[in-house]
């Protein structure tokens, strides 16, 4: 078994895989939580934003309605639009080895929404697909309007126990929206809201986001990563001999 400072030794690809191995995880489920420096002045401005491009699209005056949300040029959608990137970009790339690996260029948005709770409302269990990161960001979060729930099914179970004696148990993380906070996870964690209990409208920004991979480095899993192994389909036994 490694020391502490024996493992601090080894290079990411190495202290990964240590880990890994060593803690027999299949996964982990990193969440974050960052409190953004938009206040409730650019909130109400988003709001209004937000509340135009739905009302033209409700009303039939957008004849072309965008997929996203960020498809529409607002001045604070496209400032948060930003942020997000840049806070995720950043988070991820510090706090998780592979990606460091990848030298990631960054993120980008791939498909972006908004959520408009009315009291009694919430939502069912459910993960995102077709995208890495999931991020929220709370807009009107007024006391006692759901809180976002996730689950971490990690560690649930004690391989070394061979005998089940006692029953597996899935973590649940409680997350109380505040306005102007970013909530980001990998896009398979599953999560659900609970039941707006407020009076008022409870009212975040999802979107999805992809990686966005250099692909000019030589660690990048890309095709060219497995051509000098192609190349051996006919290369190999003139080499042997
Ligand atoms: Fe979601």
């Amino acid at each position: 078994m490694m020391s502490g400072n024996q493992i601090e030794q080894l290079n990411d690809r190495e202290k990964f895989h240590w880990y890994q191995n060593a803690q027999n995880l299949f996964w982990k489920s990193p969440i974050w939580e960052v409190q953004t420096k938009f206040n409730a002045e650019f909130n109400k401005k988003l709001l209004d934003e937000i509340y135009s491009i739905g009302y033209g699209i409700a009303t039939g005056q957008d004849k072309k309605p965008k997929d996203s949300i960020w498809d529409y040029d607002k001045p604070n959608l496209n400032i948060i639009k930003q942020e997000i990137i840049d806070i995720v970009t950043k988070t991820i790339t510090q706090q998780i080895p592979e990606i460091r690996m990848l030298n990631l260029k960054g993120c980008e948005h791939f498909f972006g929404w908004v959520n408009v709770h009315e009291p009694g409302e919430g939502l069912e269990v459910h993960g995102h697909t077709e995208s890495a990161i999931a991020a929220t960001y709370y807009i009107q979060a007024p006391e006692g309007c759901g809180e976002l729930v996730l689950f971490d099914s990690s560690n649930a179970i004690d391989w070394k126990n061979t005998t089940l004696t006692g029953t597996p148990v899935v973590k649940e993380r409680r997350i109380k929206p505040i306005e102007g906070k970013l909530v980001f996870t990998p896009s398979y964690v599953l999560h659900g809201v609970t039941e707006n209990k407020s009076n008022d409208l409870r009212i975040s920004l999802s979107t999805d986001l992809r990686k966005v991979v250099d692909k000019n480095t030589n660690n990048t899993v890309i095709l060219k990563s497995w051509a000098s192994r192609m190349k051996k389909i006919k290369e190999w036994k003139c080499s042997q001999s």
